[in-house]
């Protein structure tokens, strides 16, 4: 009897373990640090600070600092690029970095005001060395107007100083007509910083830009794998239904190997099958055999319907990758070191109304799971309910996170 009830004991302590996230921040409406009330109702009169256009897109932990993009996708972004402070209030204002000024840029703006102005970004990546990357895409008011201010670039800030360390402008050879450049990833070691390579995923020209610091230089990578998949480009997030023929965008990285390449984990947008392909490939493109290439990308597997993924990020501490789940409301993961089946990819926390549309997420250098949700489906095709909508960043821990889980 005794050990009976000691078994169900411990059944209930397992079961309790599965770890579900914690609510870290929420906002109804993004608002910002202004220097004083009246700068705030002057930018809200002259239409340059349209809370509603306000929508958080991209998430980077670095140290007190969460980074926070909001993409000019409409009129009236205040600010593109910002950080909250962790230790911070639940529903704290953004405040702009590297400064208001150079995000306070007018939708209608012809020029850059100065190199560390920023006009659009989408995701932003911290690296190895306190750097902070993203791309600039240099489009203003994009679902209204659609002003390319300038082209895009590659922008990178030192997090120690706050200032720009350089200011890449992307060539016209990296670029296909409906090109656009809304995530990059960092490859580059403590040891290595100088040598740093950037792979920026090109969601709507269906290829990969790689940039090389010490180089600064760029060149374009395609390949079939790059591309969405015709019958899984259609969408159905709290009821709206759309389709949308997003190409590669979702990428991570493995640690080095031996040989001090990694493993580039990625995934079109519109897409349920997941691939991977070496860094040595896309750092060396130039100098090799691009048909022999082409078999050096390698299909992992399929997920199975309904897994879009917009995002994933790779935890070398217990060598999973985490992804999130726009049509099924949450977060899923896949251990690298088992075979990619339906089976091993875990749906591990799923809710309609907590997680509707999750956008990014990352993996930060202390083994917790960053996820940003903000239910952008409503924001781009419905007029906004500001009672239903927010915006919210959850964190859990990795390690418990897959507890009990085929991730495990
Ligand atoms: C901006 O960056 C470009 C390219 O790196 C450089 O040529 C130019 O001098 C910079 N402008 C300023 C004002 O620093
Ligand atoms: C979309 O999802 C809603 C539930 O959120 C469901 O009622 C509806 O039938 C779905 N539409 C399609 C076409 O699957
Ligand atoms: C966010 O929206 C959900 C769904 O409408 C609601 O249940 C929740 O209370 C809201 N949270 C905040 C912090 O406003
Ligand atoms: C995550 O959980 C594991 C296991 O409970 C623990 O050892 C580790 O310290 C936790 N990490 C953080 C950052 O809290």
């Amino acid at each position: 009897m005794r050990a009976v009830s000691l078994v169900v004991a411990l059944a209930v302590v397992t079961v309790c373990q599965a770890a579900t996230p914690q609510l870290r921040f929420a906002w109804k409406e993004m608002d910002f640090t202004w220097d004083s009330p009246e700068a705030r109702e002057n930018a809200i009169k002259e239409k340059r600070y349209i809370p509603e256009n306000n929508l958080p897109l991209g998430l980077a932990h670095w140290r007190n600092k969460m980074f926070v993009s909001v993409p000019r996708w409409k009129a009236g972004v205040a600010s593109t690029l910002n950080y909250i402070d962790l230790d911070g209030p639940q529903d704290q204002p953004l405040k702009p970095y590297p400064s208001f000024k150079d995000n306070f840029v007018s939708d209608s703006a012809t020029e850059l005001p100065s190199n560390s102005s920023l006009i659009s970004v989408f995701r932003v990546y911290v690296d190895a060395c306190d750097r902070l990357w993203m791309v600039d895409t240099g489009l203003a008011d994009i679902l209204g107007n659609g002003n390319q201010v300038t082209g895009p670039s590659i922008v990178i800030f030192d997090l120690k100083t706050d200032q720009l360390i350089h200011r890449y402008s992307c060539k016209t050879g990296d670029l296909k007509e409906d090109s656009f450049f809304a995530n990059i990833i960092v490859d580059v070691t403590k040891d290595t910083c100088d040598d740093a390579y950037a792979y920026i995923p090109d969601l709507g020209g269906y290829g990969v830009v790689v940039y090389s610091l010490k180089q600064d230089d760029s060149w374009r990578i395609s390949h079939h794998y790059f591309h969405f998949e015709p019958l899984a480009g259609t969408y159905n997030v709290s009821g709206i239904e759309f389709q949308w023929t997003d190409g590669v965008f979702a990428l991570s990285l493995s640690e080095p190997r031996e040989d001090g390449y990694r493993t580039m984990f990625f995934h079109a947008f519109s897409s349920t099958k997941e691939f991977c392909v070496s860094t040595e490939l896309l750092r060396n493109y130039n100098s090799i055999d691009k048909n022999e290439a082409f078999h050096d990308f390698k299909l992992l597997g399929d997920r199975g319907q309904n897994t879009q993924s917009a995002a994933s990020s790779y935890d070398p501490k217990t060598q999973v990758l985490f992804y999130t789940q726009v049509n099924r409301d949450g977060v899923a993961c896949w251990n690298t070191n088992k075979p990619y089946t339906i089976d091993n990819n875990a749906l591990l926390f799923s809710d309609p109304v907590l997680y509707e549309f999750p956008n990014d997420l990352k993996v930060d250098d202390e083994g917790v799971l960053w996820v940003l949700v903000d239910k952008l489906p409503r924001f781009i095709y419905r007029t906004l309910d500001p009672n239903i909508i927010n915006y919210s960043i959850y964190s859990i821990n990795t390690t418990e996170a897959i507890q009990g889980t085929a991730c495990q």
